[in-house]
């Protein structure tokens, strides 16, 4: 390890590693430091759902953000595999958004009529024609809102390809290195601390996930975010059962390669503890099921849970801290940092050269809550 380098990234998950990569293309000389493994956090543990209409379905800051992002991905898995060798897994065969009961019938309805007036695609599939296409899925699904464009990446896959890809770059990557506090020198950050000695660089940039806020200086400007835990599954069937993302309420079924299905995800806030339990998967199980009965023959595989990062007005931060020159926080993507990790990489490498950013982030600014009392 060097004592000096233009940026240092602290985290690395999907996104710290979006950013090290997207700065490594600028030819900067970047250290990232994960105080773990790399990618065994909320990115090892993710879905890889690239659901921007499913997820945030109206139009604002975030839903923009997160096309932006979407539309990146064809590209990415080009540069990665061409560097790495890594399949990120890109599956581009939408997504269903099922209803069972007749008010989620009314309310995707309404959301398909909104996005369409928006000028995104989205159709209303009635229960035949969901299940002609979907054949697994039970009667009880009433029928679906069909997204073409929300698609699917391997999560674990797209954080290592990142991370290898910034380390073929250039990039210096440091495991079980943590991160204590920051250097800082009349306003300006100036370096880090960690467990290994300190190292110096102008430009810091916190990607630490649900693990940030705990890190960053107590100032007048904190971040608000708490920790929601996420359990999943997985089982492996000889022929795939689905085609398609089945997303509902509760539970979503994600077909992935080589016959894997993985099942998720409980919602849990305000805990750390990523123990994997009986009723969170019985639960997913049972509301499984009863979308698509023949997952009871499927042979088991895994188990396991993540922290998703969530924020008190569930927009992510993205940008400068307005106290400290340099330091730079880029956390609280909660339910979407897979898909919104290669966006989050681009702005916090064009905010580091001082560039106009590709979206208006505005809406992400740390300062956001305070700044009506300061
Ligand atoms: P993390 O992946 O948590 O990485 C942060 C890293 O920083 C960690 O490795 C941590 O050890 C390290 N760190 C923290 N503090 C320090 C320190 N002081 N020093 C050094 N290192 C430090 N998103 C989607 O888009 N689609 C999905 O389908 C999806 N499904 C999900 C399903 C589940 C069950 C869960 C839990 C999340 C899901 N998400 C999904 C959300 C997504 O996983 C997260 O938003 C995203 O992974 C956050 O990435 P990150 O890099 O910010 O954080
Ligand atoms: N985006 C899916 C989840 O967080 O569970």
């Amino acid at each position: 390890m060097l004592n000096r380098y233009d940026c240092i990234i602290v985290g690395g998950g999907v996104n710290g590693g979006s950013i090290a990569y997207h700065l490594a293309k600028k030819g900067k000389k970047v250290l990232l430091l994960e105080k773990d493994r790399l990618a065994r956090k909320a990115s090892g543990a993710a879905a890889g759902m690239l659901a921007a209409q499913a997820e945030l379905e109206e139009d604002g800051p975030l839903f923009q953000l997160a096309k932006q992002s979407r539309a990146m991905f064809p590209i990415l898995a080009e540069e990665i595999k061409d560097l790495t060798g890594i399949d990120i897994e890109l599956v581009q065969k939408g997504m269903y958004k099922i209803s069972i009961t007749e008010e989620e019938e009314y309310h995707l309805k309404h959301i398909v009529d909104v996005q369409t007036r928006a000028g995104e695609q989205a159709e209303w599939l009635s229960q035949d024609e969901v299940r002609s296409r979907e054949p697994a899925l039970s009667n009880a699904v009433r029928g679906a809102m069909f997204i073409e464009k929300d698609g699917q990446v391997s999560a674990p896959q797209l954080s290592l390809g990142f991370l290898k890809a910034a380390a073929a770059l250039g990039v210096e990557i440091k495991e079980y290195t943590e991160v204590t506090s920051f250097l800082f020198e009349s306003g300006k950050v100036t370096g880090i601390q960690t467990n290994h000695g300190s190292v110096e660089s102008e430009h810091v940039i916190v990607a630490g996930g649900a693990w940030s806020e705990q890190l960053l200086p107590k100032s007048q400007i904190p971040l608000q975010t708490y920790p929601v835990k996420g359990e999943c599954f997985s089982v492996r069937t000889h022929q795939p059962l689905l085609t398609g993302t089945i997303f509902s309420h509760g539970c979503y079924l994600v077909p992935k390669k080589g016959g894997r299905l993985l099942v998720g995800a409980t919602v849990q806030p305000h805990t750390f503890d990523q123990t994997v339990t009986v009723n969170g998967i019985s639960s997913l199980l049972e509301k499984a099921k009863r979308l698509v009965p023949n997952i009871v023959h499927a042979e088991w595989e895994k188990a396991w849970a993540g922290i998703r990062p969530q924020t008190v007005d569930g927009l992510p931060y993205l940008g400068e801290h307005p106290a400290y020159e340099g330091l730079f926080v880029a956390t609280g993507h909660y339910r979407n940092g897979i898909l919104l990790a290669p966006i989050t990489g681009e702005i916090i490498t064009r905010l580091v050269e001082r560039e106009p950013t590709p979206v208006d982030i505005s809406a992400f600014r740390m300062e956001r809550h305070t700044e009506k009392i300061i």
